[in-house]
């Protein structure tokens, strides 16, 4: 059996990712400082999967305790979503960004030299394109003109796992550029669970429609855009947690490193996402028009050929079941994890 390293594995993509890989016959090794997380979720993904996996509780940045986990373990590969990600903190607490995000690929990358580990999986971001010079973004869009260090972070790692590729050659190495994933898991039993205000959409989007927020704000409705709100490539997280199978597949005959972008190739607006989620949920959510947020833009939408030619992956699941499994979890769950 094929194990599996997953940092962040308590987390929203984490355990979906850990979902997929039980249930396609990898083993599976958590770690987790819950930072922002729970170690809920693991007695749920036990019961969804029928399926054991190790959950181990640390700091990814701790490269004494990643190189014990990774003897103790046989790892195959090393799948990395341990990271902060609130664009907004990013900017006001640049230092701990850096430190913490890429603190950990050090880590990481160290244990996996001292323990003879060669494969890594990152989760990267379409963030690291910036504003577009063209669309759909492919992977050859330059980066880096990122304008928060959540973003820039991502791009720092993409470096350094591009660099340790090249100067190891046993190393595969695959950035997931992961566009805007949303919605859970079919069974409405784990699912994104962010404490507080929200700062993605969807999250805010669930917590009016729970009514645990008055109102939502629309940031912007002047862009150059059908119904002048912001256009993403909003994909399933169960369809983004495949691809990482699929990397994984990818990289049984590869070494090098590889830049794979994961959406659909097609963009929804907010009212488009917040209209999905009043059919779903038969309720009609109060919103307001804010001014829009500094460095968003208008339109990201991914060119997905390479994925299907590398990987043979695309997605699945319509927007219309992305908002059902959100709803679903949502509603069953108003509190995430801590309402049992
Ligand atoms: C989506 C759309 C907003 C909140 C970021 C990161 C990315 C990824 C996902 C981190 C935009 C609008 C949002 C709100 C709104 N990783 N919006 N009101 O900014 O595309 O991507 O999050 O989790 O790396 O960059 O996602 O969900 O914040 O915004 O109108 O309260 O919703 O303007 O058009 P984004 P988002």
């Amino acid at each position: 059996m094929k194990n599996i390293l997953v940092t962040g594995g308590a987390g929203y993509v984490g355990s979906h990712v850990i979902v997929s890989l039980l249930e396609q016959g990898y083993g599976a090794v958590s770690v987790d400082n819950f930072y922002n997380s729970s170690p809920k979720v693991y007695q749920r993904l036990r019961e969804l999967t029928g399926k054991d996996f190790i959950d181990i509780e640390a700091d990814v940045c701790d490269e004494a305790k990643m190189k014990e986990v990774m003897a103790k373990h046989d790892l195959w590969a090393v799948i990395h979503c341990a990271g902060y990600k609130a664009v907004p903190e990013s900017v006001s607490k640049p230092l701990e960004y850096y430190q913490n995000n890429l603190g950990t690929t050090f880590s990481l990358c160290n244990a996996m030299r001292q323990t003879g580990v060669t494969r890594f999986v990152f989760s990267s971001s379409a963030t690291v394109y910036g504003e577009p010079q063209f669309l759909p973004y492919t992977e050859e869009h330059p980066t880096g003109n990122c304008t928060n260090p959540y973003g820039m972070s991502k791009v720092m790692n993409e470096r350094i796992l591009t660099d340790m590729a090249a100067a190891n050659p046993d190393w595969g190495v695959v950035l997931l550029r992961y566009f805007n994933p949303i919605g859970a898991h079919p069974s409405g039993r784990i699912g994104d669970a962010p404490g507080g205000i929200p700062n993605n959409i969807m999250p805010y989007i669930l917590k009016v429609a729970n009514g645990l927020l008055p109102v939502l704000p629309i940031a912007g409705d002047d862009y150059d855009t059908p119904d002048g709100t912001g256009l993403r490539d909003y994909l399933h997280i169960s369809d983004l947690a495949e691809g990482h199978v699929a990397a994984l597949r990818y990289l049984e005959d590869f070494t090098g490193s590889e830049a794979v972008n994961l959406g659909t190739g097609q963009s929804v607006s907010v009212r488009e996402l917040i209209r999905g989620i009043e059919k779903t949920s038969g309720k009609t959510l109060p919103t307001e028009i804010k001014s829009r947020r500094p460095g968003d833009i208008a339109e990201a939408r991914a060119d997905v050929s390479k994925a299907k030619r590398l990987f043979g992956w695309e997605t699945k699941k319509t927007l219309e079941e992305m908002c059902a499994d959100a709803w679903r979890w949502a509603s069953q769950n108003p509190q995430g994890y801590e309402g049992e």
